[in-house]
C-alpha cells in the first residue's frame, strides 16, 4: 500500500544522495493482537527503506531510553472501559504520572486502535498522545484514532509519517515493490464460507443459552493454535430488515453501494452488510441531520454523555426508523449513514489437534426485551438460530498473547467464568493431546450447577483421566450467598501461591469489566496473604508475571 509513495520516495532519493539511517522506535500495546501486528508490518516496511527501526512489546521496552528516542511511533488499543492493553499498562501509568521525564527531543506519533461502539473511544491512544505533548515532545504527525475497520486509518497514519520521516529516509530502490505483501488463502478479507455441522444448547432447559457450535474447516487451508479466536460475519435477522424497510418509501431491490465496493439489492444489503444493530452517537448525529425529530435535535445539541447513553441503551436502528422518521434522498443516502457490519470474535473452543478439520465455539446467546420488542445480539441469534445451511463467513484471529507454555511442564491455572470456558476446553484438549506434564487447575463459575455446568462431562473425564488437577466451580445462585471464582481463589490462596511457586501460568478468560477485575484483585490479596507481601511488592509481582508472560487474559 505504500508502494506508490516509496516509489516516489526512492526517486528523489536517487537525486539526493543518502543520508545515514534514520532511527525509528515503535512501540505497541495490544491485547488481541491488532496493534502488534500493524507495528510489525510497519517495521518491514521501514526495513525496505533508509530507516532503522526497532519495535518493541510496550511490556519490555526499557523505558530509560524514552528521552533518548528521536523517532518515537506509538501503536495501541483500548480495550475494556477506556484500558489500555495488559502489556502497555506499566508504561502507561509510568508515562502519566509525575515521575515521566521530560521528552523535548522526542518527535511522535501515535496511532490509536478502538472501537466507536464503547465509551472512552481510544481512550489509551488520546492519553498517550496528550501527555507526551506535554512531556515536551513534538508531533511527527497529528494522532488518528481508528475504529474496528483498522487498514484505511494505519494507511493514512503511516503515510503521514512517510511524508515527514521518507526525504530523510528514502527507500532504497528495490525496496518499493515488495512492500505490499500479496494475501493467499482464506482471511477477514476473504472469508472461508463454513458449514456449521453441530449447534446445540449446552444449557439444556435451562434459563441461559450457550450453544456448542462446531464449524468444518474442510478445504479452507486454515490453521489455528489454541488461544486463538475465530471470526464469524452474522447476517441479520431477515425479519427486522423488512420491518425497517416496511417504514422506509424505498424500493428493496433497489440497487445500493456497498461498504466495500460493489453494489447489491438494498434488502440484501441490509441483511448482509450493513449494521442495523445497537445505536451509537455517530449513527444519531448523522440521522438526526436528516430527521425533524425535535428530541433528537436537543439530544444531539446537549451532547451530555448520560443522555446518549441512555437513549442508545436497548435501541437499535428500528426504533430510529419507526420513532424518528428522517428524510432521505434516496436508497443510497439512506445507506451511506449506516456502518460496515463487522465480523465478531470468538475464542476458539477446540484443539485442532483433538478436532481435525473443525473448529469449535461456545456462545453466549443474547436476547432481551426492551421497548416492546424482542431482540438479539446479532452475531449469537446468527449462529443459533438463523445460520444452519448458509455457511458463514469465518477466519482465524491470530492472538499470539494468549498462548500455553511452550514447556508443558510448567503448571496452568485457568479462571474462565461463563463462556469465558472456551480458551481452557481447548488449552486442556491441547495438553491432553501433547502430552503436557504440568498440572491444569480450572476455575468456572457460572449461575446453577444443574444447568449451566458447560462441558461438564468433558472436565470430569478429564479430571478422571488426570489432565485436570484442580476443579473449582463457582455456582453463584445455587445459595443464598453469591460465590464467584474470585472468592474460590482466595479461599484456594495457599495452594495457589505454592503453584505459583512452582513457575505456574496463570491465565483468565471472560468478562473484562468486572469479573476480570475483581480476579486480579484477588491475585493481588493472595500475593499479601500467603506470600507476605506488601501492597507494593505484590503489585510488583503481578507486574512482574505479566511481563514473563505467565499472567496472559482474554477478556472482553
Ligand atoms: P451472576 O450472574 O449470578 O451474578 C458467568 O456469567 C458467571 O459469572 C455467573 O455465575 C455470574 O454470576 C458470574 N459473575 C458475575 N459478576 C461477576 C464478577 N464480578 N466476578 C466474577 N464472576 C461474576
Amino acid at each position: 500500500f505504500l508502494s506508490n509513495l516509496l516509489a516516489g520516495a526512492a526517486t528523489s532519493a536517487a537525486a539526493a544522495p543518502a543520508g545515514p539511517a534514520v532511527p525509528v522506535t515503535i512501540i505497541w500495546g495490544s491485547q488481541t493482537g491488532n496493534s502488534e501486528g500493524l507495528a510489525k508490518k510497519l517495521v518491514k516496511t521501514l526495513k525496505k527503506g533508509n530507516f532503522e527501526p526497532e519495535v518493541f512489546d510496550m511490556g519490555a521496552y526499557d523505558r530509560a531510553r524514552l528521552p533518548q528516542e528521536k523517532h518515537l511511533l506509538v501503536i495501541t488499543s483500548t480495550y475494556g472501559d477506556g484500558e489500555p492493553p495488559d502489556n502497555a499498562a506499566e508504561l502507561y501509568n509510568w508515562i502519566l504520572s509525575d515521575a515521566a521525564p521530560r521528552l523535548e527531543g522526542v518527535q511522535f506519533s501515535v496511532l490509536a486502535l478502538g472501537d466507536t461502539n464503547y465509551p472512552d473511544f481510544c481512550k489509551c491512544g488520546i492519553d498517550f498522545d496528550t501527555r507526551l505533548e506535554q512531556l515536551g515532545a513534538s508531533r511527527i504527525f497529528q494522532r488518528v484514532d481508528s475504529d474496528v475497520d483498522y487498514d484505511g486509518p494505519f494507511k493514512q497514519w503511516s503515510e503521514g509519517i512517510f511524508s515527514v520521516l521518507a526525504p530523510a529516509g528514502a527507500p532504497s530502490s528495490n525496496g518499493a515493490a515488495a512492500v505490499e505483501q500479496v494475501e493467499t488463502g482464506f482471511s477477514k478479507k476473504n472469508p472461508f464460507p463454513s458449514a456449521i455441522v453441530t449447534n446445540y444448547n449446552l444449557n439444556g432447559e435451562g434459563e441461559k443459552q450457550t450453544h456448542h457450535i462446531a464449524l468444518s474447516l474442510d478445504g479452507s487451508g486454515l490453521e489455528y493454535e489454541v488461544g486463538d479466536a475465530l471470526g464469524v460475519f452474522p447476517e441479520n435477522p431477515a425479519s427486522v430488515v423488512d420491518e425497517i424497510l416496511a417504514a422506509l418509501p424505498f424500493n428493496t431491490k433497489t440497487s445500493v453501494p456497498l461498504p466495500d465496493g460493489g453494489e447489491a439489492d438494498l434488502r440484501e444489503a441490509l441483511i448482509r452488510n450493513y449494521d442495523i444493530g445497537n445505536l451509537n452517537k455517530s449513527l444519531i448525529q448523522k440521522w438526526q441531520a436528516k430527521s425533524g425529530s425535535p428530541f433528537l435535535r436537543s439530544l444531539v445539541q446537549a451532547d451530555d454523555k448520560k443522555s446518549w447513553d441512555d437513549f442508545c441503551w436497548g435501541r437499535d436502528l428500528i426504533d430510529l426508523v419507526v420513532d424518528h422518521p428522517a428524510d432521505f434522498t434516496d436508497a443510497e443516502d439512506f445507506v451511506g449513514v449506516l456502518k460496515k457490519l463487522q465480523p465478531r470474535l470468538y475464542s476458539i473452543a477446540s484443539s485442532p489437534k483433538a478436532h481435525p478439520g473443525e473448529v469449535h465455539l461456545c456462545v453466549g446467546i443474547v436476547r432481551y426485551n426492551t421497548y416492546g420488542r424482542k431482540r438479539g445480539g446479532i452475531c449469537s441469534t446468527f449462529l443459533s438460530d438463523r445460520a444452519e445451511g448458509l455457511k458463514p463467513g469465518v477466519f482465524v484471529h491470530v492472538n499470539k498473547a494468549f498462548r500455553l507454555p511452550e514447556n508443558g511442564d510448567t503448571p496452568v491455572i485457568m479462571v474462565g467464568p461463563g463462556t469465558g470456558i472456551a480458551p481452557f476446553r481447548a488449552f486442556l484438549e491441547e495438553r491432553k493431546i501433547s502430552g503436557a506434564k504440568g498440572g491444569n487447575w480450572l476455575f468456572f463459575g457460572n449461575p446453577y450447577s444443574a444447568t449451566d455446568y458447560l462441558y461438564g462431562e468433558e472436565l470430569a473425564a478429564f479430571q478422571k483421566e488426570g489432565y485436570l488437577q484442580r476443579l473449582d466451580l463457582a455456582w453463584s445462585r445455587d445459595q443464598k450467598e453469591k460465590v464467584y471464582v474470585q472468592n474460590l481463589m482466595i479461599q484456594q490462596g495457599a495452594e495457589l501461591w505454592k503453584w505459583f511457586q512452582d513457575g505456574a501460568a496463570f491465565y483468565v478468560c471472560g468478562d473484562a469489566s468486572r469479573m476480570a477485575k475483581d480476579v486480579d484483585a484477588a491475585l493481588h490479596t493472595i500475593a499479601e496473604e500467603h506470600g507476605g507481601l506488601s501492597k507494593d511488592d505484590a503489585a510488583a509481582f503481578v507486574n512482574q508475571l505479566k511481563k514473563d508472560k505467565r499472567y496472559l487474559r482474554d477478556v472482553y
